[in-house]
C-alpha cells in the first residue's frame, strides 16, 4: 500500500488476538502498523507484534526488493511495536537501529541484544537525512510510556505519529473512527491527558498533511477533525452534552430505578441518554462513555458495607484516568444500611471539579413513592 511516492504501508491486520493488551476487547481486530521510507537511505518505522513478525519481513521484502533497510526506527518499546526487533536484525544485520536512551534500556530488558548492532540514539528534535527525506524526532514522554517520541518527515509532511491517532480495528474493516479511536484513547491513553496536551502543541508548528498512526486508518483528510478530538479528549473536556447512568444491580430493583431516571430524562428532552450495566457491558466503553458526556449518574446496590465489585471497578477506572470537569449524581440501593453513596463519593473525592447535584436517590430494596420523587428531582437537576 502506497501512502506517498516513497512511504509505503508494510503492516498486518490481527483477527485472532482476544485481547489487546491483556485487556481490550477488539471485535473488529487490531492493525499493527509499520511503514518503509525509500529514499538514498532506506527507513522502516518499528516492527509489529511477535506473531506477525514473517508476514511483516515479508511486506518489507516486497517494498525494498533487492535493496537492504539502512535504518530501523524504535519509536515506541511496547511489544506490540517493539516485538520483531530481533528478528528483523537476523534478516538485516546491517542496519542501524534509531531509538533514544530509553529505548535502547528498555530494549535490553526486553531482549539479549548483541552486541554487534549498530545504534543510533537520539535526542529530543534530532534529525535524520535519509536522502531527500528528513526525519525530525519529537519526543512524547508518557504518551503512553516513557520511550515514545514521534518522527515528522518534512518532504512529504507525515507525522507518524506513534500510538498517538490510534485505534482499535484492523485495516481490513470499514467502521467509524471516532467510536473506536475514543475507546482506544481514554482506555490507554486518558491518564496522560497533559503529556499529550504539551504533544498537540510541538505538533501545531509543523505542517500536517498525513498522520500514521501505529494503529488505525493513515489519516490523509479532514485531519483538523483528529487533532480537535485529541485536543478535547486530553483537555478533559466534555466532547458532547448527555447523561450517561452507569449502573450494577443484582435483583433489578436498581435497574428499575435507572430505567425511570432514563424515561424521565428522556421526556425533558435531554440531548443524549446513555444506560450502561456494569456487569455485562464491555467496561472499556463505559469508561468512553463517563468521558465522552458532561454528566454522570452513578447507581448501586450497597455490597459488603460497600459498593458493587463492578462499580467499584468502574471509578477506579475513571479516577486512574483523572476523570474531571463533570457533574455526577448518585442512586444507592440498600436493603439494611445503604452505604454505597458514601463509598462512591469518597472514591470521586480527589477528581477535580466535579459538580454534585443536590439529590441523591436511596433506595432501601425496591422503589416507592419517596424515591419515584426523588428521582424526578434528580432528572430536573441533570436537565436544567
Ligand atoms: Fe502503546
Ligand atoms: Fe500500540
Amino acid at each position: 500500500m502506497k501512502i506517498t511516492n516513497d512511504i509505503k504501508y508494510v503492516g498486518v491486520n490481527d483477527h485472532k488476538i482476544d485481547l489487546f493488551e491483556g485487556q481490550y476487547i477488539v471485535p473488529n481486530g487490531m492493525a499493527y502498523n509499520s511503514y518503509v521510507i525509500m529514499d538514498e537511505k532506506i527507513a522502516v518505522m518499528d516492527t509489529v507484534d511477535i506473531n506477525f513478525g514473517d508476514e511483516w519481513l515479508n511486506n518489507i521484502k516486497e517494498v525494498v526488493g533487492g535493496k537492504s533497510p539502512d535504518y530501523l526506527v524504535v519509536q515506541h518499546m511496547e511489544p506490540d511495536h517493539s516485538a520483531c526487533i530481533m528478528k528483523f536484525l537476523e534478516a538485516y544485520p546491517n542496519a542501524t537501529v534509531v531509538g533514544n536512551a530509553k529505548t535502547f534500556t528498555m530494549m535490553g530488558q526486553f531482549f539479549n541484544v548483541p552486541e554487534s548492532m549498530k545504534q543510533l540514539v537520539v535526542k529530543d528534535k534530532d534529525t535524520l537525512n535519509l536522502g531527500t527525506h528528513t526525519l525530525t524526532f519529537i519526543f512524547a514522554p508518557m504518551v503512553h510510556w516513557p520511550e515514545v517520541m514521534v518522527s515528522y518527515d518534512s518532504k512529504d509532511k507525515v507525522l507518524f505519529s506513534a500510538d498517538g491517532f490510534g485505534k482499535f480495528g484492523a485495516l481490513d474493516v470499514e467502521e467509524d473512527w471516532d467510536c473506536e479511536a475514543r475507546r482506544y484513547y481514554i482506555g490507554i491513553v486518558g491518564k496522560y491527558g497533559m503529556q499529550v496536551q504539551k504533544l498537540l502543541k510541538a505538533a501545531a508548528d509543523l505542517d500536517i498533511q498525513i498522520i500514521c498512526p501505529l494503529h488505525g486508518p493513515i489519516l490523509t483528510e479532514n485531519l483538523g477533525h483528529y487533532i480537535g478530538q485529541y485536543d478535547t479528549w486530553s483537555s478533559y473536556r466534555p466532547e458532547n452534552q448527555g447523561v450517561m447512568i452507569a449502573y450494577s444491580s443484582v435483583y433489578g430493583n436498581t435497574k428499575k430505578a435507572v430505567e425511570l431516571l432514563a424515561e424521565k430524562l428522556k421526556e425533558k428532552n435531554c440531548p443524549k441518554v446513555v444506560v450502561a450495566d456494569l456487569a455485562r457491558e464491555d467496561m472499556a466503553e463505559c469508561v468512553e462513555d463517563a468521558f465522552r458526556y458532561d454528566k454522570l449518574v452513578l447507581a448501586s446496590v450497597t455490597y459488603n458495607g460497600d459498593v458493587f465489585p463492578f462499580m467499584k471497578k468502574f471509578i477506579n477506572e475513571l479516577t486512574e484516568r483523572n476523570y474531571q470537569n463533570r457533574t455526577v449524581g448518585f442512586i444507592e440501593n440498600g436493603s439494611w444500611a445503604p452505604t454505597a453513596k458514601r463509598v462512591m463519593s469518597a472514591m470521586l473525592e480527589k477528581s477535580k471539579n466535579i459538580t454534585y447535584t443536590d439529590t441523591t436517590v436511596t433506595i432501601k430494596s425496591a422503589i416507592n413513592d419517596e424515591s419515584v420523587t426523588a428521582i424526578n428531582a434528580l432528572a430536573d437537576e441533570l436537565c436544567k
